[in-house]
């Protein structure tokens, strides 16, 4: 096979080198293109077909169905590891021996303290606020109270910001919960593993011993190894793009936030229980639905279902499907929603339109369900993504820096008038 391309414009041959990645993936270094040709440039709305970069940190193969980070097969992470495990080896590349991982936690718990004056920002915001909202400025916010910029080239600087925000964000987190249900502020327990620690930050109340429940414990863990990592999407392109321009650490994972909040990316979690709330509302009228989401007319669509990358089954909605099912009859929850969910999932599996389109359910589908039933508020739910997606964007943005990136700038193909001549406004 030719490790070359070659592209022919106006009848002139240009030729552009392959890159091949470790699953054989392969690319066209296009780096030359508009130098060779004078300025031809290539158009690819919604980046379907363009890498931005190369990475080592997740692959995945949406015909097939694969997902792993570092190598890890996700299924064996979910099942073997912990969270703050994955988090390590998103970040630094493998997985931890039990020393670094021991270390690795005493250094998060030792930044798990946020500035004092932080609450009264939190305090400004009314209550009606929604948490996305609030946890993107709460983390912008932190680069205010830790005002010097990570200098890329010192492993030790790196390291310190990395615990320094895995200390932090779980209290932004557990704070913006608590602000949202009127609950006083609070911190956690140095005791706790991380994942202890988050739910007892959120659900303790003043006047109650808090006792932990393992079943949720485990599920949140799951969770969040879930949503840890998924290559080049809208928030992690955001993430690099933004750190691209050298803007810190925390500035970088606002933006991520921000684009993380939307219903077509990880707004997605609530939007899938707003619509089960909806049809319940309704009458609870599976078909309906379906119908609306074919119509092109209209333009609903079955929250939860499909996927840019994955034209198969999203292999963590599969794991998660489990967990779901574990959790609800663990906890003894009946809940009608979970039957429209049912509904639909089977309907849509069966259905011509949703399976010519390969739309699948998506993660969002059924992490909603457990969010639920541990009793997290429905605007909560992308706030919970943003949690588990954190390791990821970390570790995308300090790939990027180390890396030395140049910085995100695409080219666009002008389509607006063309010169015209200044009319002053009595000529207007
Ligand atoms: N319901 C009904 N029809 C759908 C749906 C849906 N959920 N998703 C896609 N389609 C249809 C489209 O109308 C289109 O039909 P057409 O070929 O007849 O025009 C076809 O399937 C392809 O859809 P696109 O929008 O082109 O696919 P794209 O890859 O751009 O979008 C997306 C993927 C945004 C996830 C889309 O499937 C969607 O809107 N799903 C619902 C929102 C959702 O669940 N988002 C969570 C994503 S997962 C995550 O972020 C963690």
């Amino acid at each position: 096979m030719s490790d070359t391309a070659i592209l022919e414009i106006k009848g002139e041959k240009h030729e552009f080198p392959l890159i091949v990645g470790t699953e054989n993936e392969i690319g066209i270094d296009i780096k030359t293109l508009r130098g060779a040709t004078l300025g031809v440039t290539t158009i690819d709305p919604g980046y379907k077909n363009t890498g931005s970069c190369q990475s080592g940190i997740t692959f995945l193969d949406g015909e097939k169905g694969i997902l792993r980070y570092r190598g890890y097969a996700i299924e064996d992470l979910a099942d073997k590891a912990d969270f703050l495990e994955v988090a390590y080896l998103l970040i630094f590349g493998d997985l931890p021996s039990k020393d670094q991982l021991i270390k690795f936690h005493a250094d998060i718990k030792t930044e798990s303290v946020v500035d004092d004056d932080v609450k009264k920002i939190l305090d400004a915001f009314p209550k009606s606020a929604h948490p996305m909202g609030v946890l993107s400025s709460l983390t912008s916010a932190l680069t205010a109270f830790n005002p010097t910029s990570v200098n890329v080239d010192s492993e030790e600087d790196m390291y310190k910001s990395v615990v320094k925000i895995l200390g932090k964000f779980p209290v932004l987190v557990a704070w913006t919960m608590r602000k949202k249900k009127g609950l006083p502020l609070n911190y956690g327990s140095n005791s706790l593993n991380y994942v202890e620690n988050v739910l007892k930050m959120m659900f303790e109340k003043p006047n109650e011993e808090y006792v932990q429940n393992p079943i949720l414990v485990n599920a949140l863990d799951k969770l969040l190894i879930l949503h840890a990592d998924h290559e080049q999407n809208c928030s992690t392109s955001t993430v690099r793009i933004v750190g691209s321009s050298h803007a810190g650490l925390f500035a970088s994972l606002s933006a991520g936030i921000s684009a993380l909040w939307g219903p077509l990316h990880g707004g997605a979690n609530q939007a899938v229980l707003e619509m089960l709330e909806a049809i319940k509302d309704d009458g609870g009228d599976t078909k309906k639905y379906m119908g609306k989401a074919k119509d092109k007319q209209d333009p609903f669509r079955l929250m939860g279902f499909g996927h840019r990358v994955y034209k198969n089954f999203d292999p963590r909605a599969k794991i998660i499907k489990v967990a779901a099912d574990e959790v609800l009859s663990d906890l003894g929850v009946e809940d009608p929603i979970l039957d429209i969910a049912k509904g639909l999932e089977k309907e849509a599996l069966q259905d011509e339109y949703f399976v010519k389109r390969k739309l699948y359910p998506n993660v969002d589908f059924y992490s909603g369900i457990i969010y639920r039933a541990m009793g997290i508020p429905t605007e909560m739910f992308t706030v919970m993504f943003a949690l588990g997606r954190l390791p990821g964007w970390i570790a995308q943005w300090r790939e990027m820096r180390l890396r030395k990136e140049p910085i995100g700038r695409p080219r666009q193909i002008y389509t607006g008038e063309n010169y015209r001549a200044f009319k002053t406004i009595d000529k207007r």
